[in-house]
């Protein structure tokens, strides 16, 4: 365990049906269950090594090749989820742990949800605790909650649960990453910049001063139902419409908080506008548009409309509206990779 180098890769998650509000800030409890896609590591990804050691003299993290603060007070936060993990295995060695994501982080794509699913997947490993990943998403839950949903692939419900405790509030599979083959994410990135409200203080801001917010747990309850009914269909045309409503939900409750928040971007809206066109000129849903915490879309679709919703989307990558398109399936959770993938060089304790 101690001296030795743990790697391991995972991915983020998209939100079909979104988790907005907590109702235990501490535990990272949530006012609704939700239910979100994992997407294919082959194309996006956070990787991450972790290597305890009593040669090494203090913790230290690195992101993206930064040193990162581990007095800061958001890191802080997150960084409490290797200190009761450690604690969990008794283990008081420092630890380097060093992380790199193949996309831009805190642009509203999900790197939160991958980046700590994947930390604790990978500690799971260096501390030998040996959890299972039911486990695992209650711990990463109290680091980001949408990384829970990141602990599985496919098709993943996180439960609200009921307890005080959290212990009920966990992730679940519902379906594997292989149910539904020809189901795409397109990420249509519109900006790169990091988002000015982080989704911690956005959604308390919410639930501290919207009152429509109270409306939002029973409707998500029962879509989250709905969506699984679809999926397990294969009822494109009725997710569709689920995702949608579900994203315009949000982002009204966001709108609406005060003082307001606003994630969208004109070039958001221009996507909308150019799925609604589609699904409208295909007499049904073969689009569906959703939108986490920043203006980048994911477009969910199937592979056989990919190049309707391409040509869709054209006027706008014409008019670099768009700065890029990446696609990815339905990928599967995280993964303990080879030494010959370590981001540390063990011999100089530095990431590589
Ligand atoms: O877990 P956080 O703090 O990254 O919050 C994520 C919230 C949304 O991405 C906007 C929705 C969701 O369910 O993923």
């Amino acid at each position: 365990m101690l001296d030795k180098v743990y790697t391991a890769q995972g991915s983020p998650n998209i939100a079909l049906v979104k988790y907005w509000g907590k109702r235990n800030e501490r535990l990272i409890l949530p006012q609704n269950s939700s239910i979100s896609l994992t997407l294919s590591s082959d194309i996006l990804n956070t990787t991450t090594s972790a290597m305890l050691s009593k040669k090494i003299k203090k913790d230290m993290f690195y992101l993206d090749g930064k040193l990162q603060n581990l007095e800061d007070k958001e890191i802080r936060e997150r960084f409490g989820m290797v200190d009761s993990m450690r604690d969990l295995a008794k283990v008081k060695e420092n630890i380097l742990i060093v992380s790199k994501n193949n996309f831009p982080a805190g642009s509203g794509m999900a790197s939160s949800a991958s980046g700590i699913a994947t930390l604790a997947y990978v500690l799971n490993g260096a501390l030998g605790l040996d959890l299972n990943p039911r486990d695992l998403s209650i711990i990463a839950r109290q680091g980001s909650g949408s990384a829970c949903r990141s602990i599985f692939g496919g098709l993943v419900v996180w439960h609200r649960g009921s307890r005080a405790d959290g212990k009920d509030s966990y992730a679940e599979q519902e379906f594997d990453e292989s149910y539904w083959p020809d189901l795409i994410d397109n990420i249509v990135v519109v900006s790169q910049e990091k988002k000015k409200v982080s989704s911690r203080a956005g959604m308390r801001q919410t639930v501290e001063t919207n009152p429509l917010f109270r409306q939002r747990p029973p409707i998500a309850e029962g879509r989250v139902e709905e969506l699984i009914y679809a999926y397990r269909q294969r009822n494109f045309d009725s997710m569709a419409e689920l995702i949608m409503a579900d994203s315009n939900e949000m982002h009204a409750l966001m709108l609406s908080t005060r003082p307001s928040i606003r994630y969208l971007n004109n070039n958001s809206f221009k996507i909308m506008d150019a799925i609604e066109n589609l699904n409208e000129e295909a007499g049904g849903n073969v689009a569906a548009y959703t939108f986490d915490a920043g203006p980048n879309a994911n477009i969910i679709t199937l592979s056989k409309y990919k190049d309707q919703v391409f040509k869709a989307l054209k006027p706008l990558q014409d008019s670099k509206d768009i700065l890029y398109i990446k696609t990815s399936g339905v990928g599967e959770g995280p993964r303990m990779l080879d030494d010959s993938d370590s981001l540390i060089e063990q011999s100089r304790l530095s990431p590589k």
